[in-house]
């Protein structure tokens, strides 16, 4: 089994989005028993919270429920249950770097990587537009399944 933590800032917008699209992506191709699949924020702005409602909402356009998500802080104790830390952007790669240390597995990525991009994800919580953030989600996990599963 494959384990994936989708990393960013505040784990209300970009990193549950992709955890949530990743998971829709694995049950519409029967893979859910190959991978676990969660996400967590690098500060602790935001911890205990619910995705934010605009998130939600581009999540519900496309029938993908995040209900029951709170948000958790990554730990340095995650960096041997995983097998693949995915940040949003660049600052997320670097305050992922400072929480474990190091990464001598080289375990921590940026997710438009896997798309053979070194763009970030589009940060809604300043652009205010989330179907962009969506969309770059789906490029960067459709490129991950694909890698992982061939
Ligand atoms: P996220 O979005 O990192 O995609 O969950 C943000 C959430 C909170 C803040 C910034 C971005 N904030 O500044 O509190």
């Amino acid at each position: 089994m494959t384990k994936i933590m989708f990393v960013c800032l505040g784990n209300i917008c970009r990193s549950p989005m992709a955890e949530f699209v990743f998971k829709k992506m694995l049950a519409d191709k029967g893979l859910q028993t190959e991978f676990f699949v969660c996400s967590s924020a690098t500060s602790t702005e935001e911890i205990g919270n619910p995705v934010y409602p605009p998130a939600r909402r581009e999540l519900k356009k496309h029938s993908i429920s995040c209900e029951e998500k709170k948000a958790v802080q990554l730990k340095k104790s995650d960096y041997d249950k995983y097998d693949f830390f995915i940040c949003m952007d660049d600052s997320n790669v670097r305050n992922t770097l400072r929480i474990f240390g190091d990464d001598k597995k080289h375990k921590v990525t940026k997710l438009l990587q896997w798309a053979g991009s070194e763009k970030s994800v589009a940060d809604p919580w300043y652009t205010g537009n989330f179907e962009v953030t969506y969309n770059d989600i789906v490029t960067g996990c459709t490129a991950i399944i694909e890698k992982l599963m061939k």
